[in-house]
């Protein structure tokens, strides 16, 4: 949450106080001035910083003045009252805060913050889809652009994507574009998963006693590359340590871990649990973020996955971002409205 500093020096001895173990001194002195400057600006335009998890630790814990996962971080989008969103997250992140609440200006601090995800499917390829399955429901991922939500039924988040598969009526669901959430969830759901290729049309098997998901061939660049190896040698040096995954990760990471959920749900557990070290499968800067909230708990530090896009969001772009109202999210109106439909179905589920 947003540090409230009367002065950059006391900006940086609050930010010392809490990031001295994960953030060298000689930077946290110059990311205090950036963090006095931009909260100050914040006030002065009405503007409002949302954070997510994966932030850097110096930005996460001095500016943002709401953090969380993808779906609280929406849940916010939709409620602010303030006239400017400065979005610390990627682009599908700032672009669902701006179907949300279309009256407010949404930034996003880099000009081109993307995901591998939301990269991996179109708007035509979920037409393509349909047509293929007609009257099968279609759940998108948050982590997917507003033409392709705007061509779906509900969206989800990684926090309540079982929640919505179960909400939807009969056996048979389309999930996009995460091939690896699509089969946590359809694990966790009772489905059965099948991804189409490319060219071919699938035959359904018909019956109530073969409930499926159609899935699609996208991926986390981040999380696929945790392996259950990873895990195994972890365990060999540290049989005492709780690993956590995020469910983009493959399924055999999932199940060798001890515990899958969002971001905030990984936060949670580590605050809740009393194990005596953890290890985090998701991106790096969210091990520091955790650490520096709970000094007492002893987070293995092994993580070496940062994600290329979130680590675009710095400080200095933050500052730049409210100082020349940069990078403004727009989105054609009709494909917001559509688009709006899928992300509020999402949340009044929850
Ligand atoms: P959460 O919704 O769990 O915060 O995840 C977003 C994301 O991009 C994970 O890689
Ligand atoms: Fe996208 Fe993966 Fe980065 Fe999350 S960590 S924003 S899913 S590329």
């Amino acid at each position: 949450m947003a540090i409230q500093a009367n002065s950059v020096q006391e900006m940086y001895r609050q930010m010392q106080a809490k990031l001295a173990d994960v953030v060298p001194d000689v930077e946290l002195q110059i990311k205090a001035e950036l963090a006095y400057e931009i909260n100050r600006l914040k006030v002065e335009k009405n503007a409002v910083i949302l954070g997510h998890n994966y932030m850097e630790p110096a930005l996460f814990h001095s500016i943002p003045d709401f953090v969380g996962d993808s779906l609280a971080l929406s849940r916010k989008a939709a409620q602010t009252d303030q006239d400017i969103i400065v979005f610390c997250g990627v682009e599908f992140m700032a672009e669902t805060a701006k179907i949300l609440n279309p009256t407010k200006t949404v930034l996003l601090p880099a000009a081109k913050a993307g995901c591998s995800l939301a990269a991996s499917i179109t708007a035509e390829d979920v037409r393509r889809l349909k047509a293929q399955y007609p009257g099968v429901p279609v759940v998108t991922y948050v982590n997917t652009y507003a033409d392709v939500k705007a061509e779906t039924d509900i969206c989800c988040t990684s926090g309540n994507a079982v929640a919505v598969v179960n909400s939807l009526p009969g056996d048979t669901v389309i999930f996009l574009p995460d091939e690896y959430l699509a089969k946590n969830v359809a694990r966790e759901t009772g489905k059965r998963i099948i991804i189409p290729s490319r060219s071919a049309t699938l035959t359904l098997e018909e019956g109530p006693e073969k409930p499926q998901m159609i899935g699609w061939h996208g991926r986390c660049e981040v999380h696929e590359r945790f392996t259950v190896a990873d895990i195994q040698n972890v365990r060999a040096q540290f049989p005492d340590v709780a690993i956590l995954a995020h469910p983009e990760c493959s399924p055999e990471v999932v199940e060798a871990a001890d515990f899958a959920g969002s971001t905030q749900a990984m936060i949670h557990f580590v605050e809740q649990a009393d194990a005596s070290r953890y290890l985090l499968l998701t991106e790096c800067a969210m091990g520091d973020n955790i650490a520096a909230a709970n000094p007492q708990k002893e987070m293995l530090r092994l993580c070496s996955v940062r994600c290329p896009h979130m680590n675009q969001i710095t400080l200095e772009q933050t500052l730049d971002a409210l100082r020349y109202n940069q990078y403004e999210i727009t989105v054609p109106e009709e494909t917001r409205l559509r688009a709006a439909r899928a992300v509020e179905r999402m949340i009044a589920i929850g």
